[in-house]
């Protein structure tokens, strides 16, 4: 199997999202053309069958048959999607009609229990009539008009009294802003959802890390696309409680915090709790992303690190939430693949440079997949840039790490202690390293 393939997480992710947000990430399997785009198609009508999209349904249908005729099924569901629609409509007008006018919203009140005496008394709107705006909203949703299920759904949980039907109307409100990319809106509604999730009151702790589990696959649309995202995932993924529910039943999400600690410079301090949780759970789930990371902090492995590294790219270009394409000038810019790359060099850099007091710039840009000119003025910025005590020896074309370099390493180092050395070399120059921090 390619290696695109082989680490595709589509369907494991896919188990854990509402079906409508499986659309995005078919859409980006066939822009990537990973698979036949005849598969691709089927997988959508297969997803389309459950919801109300007919016309979609039968477009795609045409499109993959060649074809202008539906099959007889898609034309009876759809008269029956119309009829639905039409008796839902009918039972929440009166409601509807309600919420629409702007004079008589005036008379709610931030008051819930006010408000449903009021509408009950003066309009005869009660259970019946919430319940149909529900139902309402819901069936707006699988019909795939995002914009007016979220209204009504918000509408609706200001006048519910049922916990469970407020939760399953937060989480349809939740899809529907991913789906419109409404990033903000979305982000307070998984926030929302989490403290709801996490209230002392939850139903039962089974249900409680079910749900933990799908907020943070939902939570992947927001992380990879909201302007703090990095943060929020690093935030939410190593709370106790997240972290135990990857490590429960959903260890393939070590991709995502691990890419996001390794793009974020100002999270390196998650990074040792993250080699742990990979390094118990390899045996459970391992990808390129998690390899990286054992290969550099459990192993020592410069060889295998720089291997994994040219894998790490393919996975990242071909992962839905990680390979998006920016538009630029080259519409070819997929800047959190570039910004991977960069800072698992740094990584790399970093660790080899711990062990070696003198680096030599060849052997460097081999381990860094670089060409050697372009690795040397990566190290001169980089040098320049950073507190990095070292020095370039231009005559025997090496980097000198001065002694002062341990402090910069301190927390990698103090890591360091426990973990096997590759060879007794690697381990004797290391604990040459070690004992000055022992002693402080
Ligand atoms: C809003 O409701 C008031 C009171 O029932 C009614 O007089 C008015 O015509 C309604 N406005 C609209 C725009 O339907
Ligand atoms: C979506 O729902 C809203 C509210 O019901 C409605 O006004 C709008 O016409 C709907 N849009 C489509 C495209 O059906
Ligand atoms: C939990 O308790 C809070 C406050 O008492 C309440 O508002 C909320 O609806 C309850 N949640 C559930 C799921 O019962
Ligand atoms: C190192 O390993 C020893 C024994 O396995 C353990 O007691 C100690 O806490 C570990 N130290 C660190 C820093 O993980």
């Amino acid at each position: 199997m390619a290696l695109h393939q082989q680490y595709d997480l589509t369907s494991r992710i896919a188990a854990h999202l509402d079906r409508h947000l499986v659309f995005p990430l078919l859409e980006f399997l066939q822009e990537r053309q990973q698979y036949p785009d005849d598969e691709i198609l089927k997988a959508k009508i297969e997803l389309l069958s459950e919801t109300n999209m007919v016309d979609y349904a039968g477009d795609i249908h045409k499109s993959l048959y060649h074809t202008e005729e539906v099959p007889k099924e898609m034309l009876d569901r759809r008269a029956e999607v119309v009829m639905r629609l039409k008796s839902l409509e009918d039972s929440a007008a009166p409601l509807i009609s309600f919420l629409q006018n702007a004079s008589l919203v005036q008379e709610l009140r931030p008051d819930k229990q006010y408000n449903l005496m009021m509408l009950n008394e003066r309009y005869q709107i009660g259970p019946d009539q919430i319940e149909a705006l529900y139902q309402y909203a819901k069936f707006q949703f699988e019909c795939g008009n995002y914009s007016g299920a979220a209204d009504y759904l918000y509408q609706y949980r200001a006048l519910c009294t049922n916990s469970d039907r407020s939760l399953s109307a937060l989480w349809g409100k939740l899809a529907a802003e991913i789906l419109m990319q409404n990033w903000d809106t979305a982000l307070e509604e998984l926030n929302r959802l989490k403290e709801i999730i996490d209230s002392k009151n939850f139903s039962s702790p089974l249900s409680q890390l079910q749900n933990r589990i799908w907020l943070m696959h939902w939570s992947l649309f927001i992380f990879f696309n909201h302007e703090n995202g990095r943060n929020g995932i690093i935030d939410l993924f190593f709370q106790d409680r997240y972290l135990n529910a990857i490590q429960t039943n959903a260890q393939h999400l070590l991709r995502y915090v691990g890419t996001a600690v390794i793009v974020n410079k100002r999270r390196r301090n998650m990074l040792k709790e993250l080699v742990k949780v990979i390094q118990q759970e390899q045996h459970s789930y391992k990808d390129p992303i998690t390899e990286f990371l054992e290969c550099l902090y459990v192993n020592y492995d410069f060889e295998g690190a720089q291997q994994k590294l040219r894998e790490c790219e393919i996975v990242i270009l071909n992962d839905p939430f990680l390979g998006k394409r920016v538009e630029d000038a080259t519409f070819s810019t997929v800047p959190l693949r570039d910004e991977f790359l960069e800072n698992a060099r740094l990584f790399i850099f970093e660790t080899y440079g711990r062990i070696h007091q003198r680096i030599y710039i060849g052997m460097l840009a081999e381990k860094l997949n670089m060409d050697e000119d372009e690795a040397k003025r990566w190290i001169m910025n980089l040098v320049r840039n950073s507190k990095l005590d070292a020095r370039i020896d231009s005559a025997s074309s090496s980097l000198i790490m001065g002694t002062n370099h341990l402090n910069i390493y301190e927390q990698i180092i103090e890591n360091a202690k426990n973990l096997s050395m590759r060879t007794s070399v690697l381990a004797k120059n290391i604990l040459e390293n070690v004992q000055p921090q022992g002693s402080r």
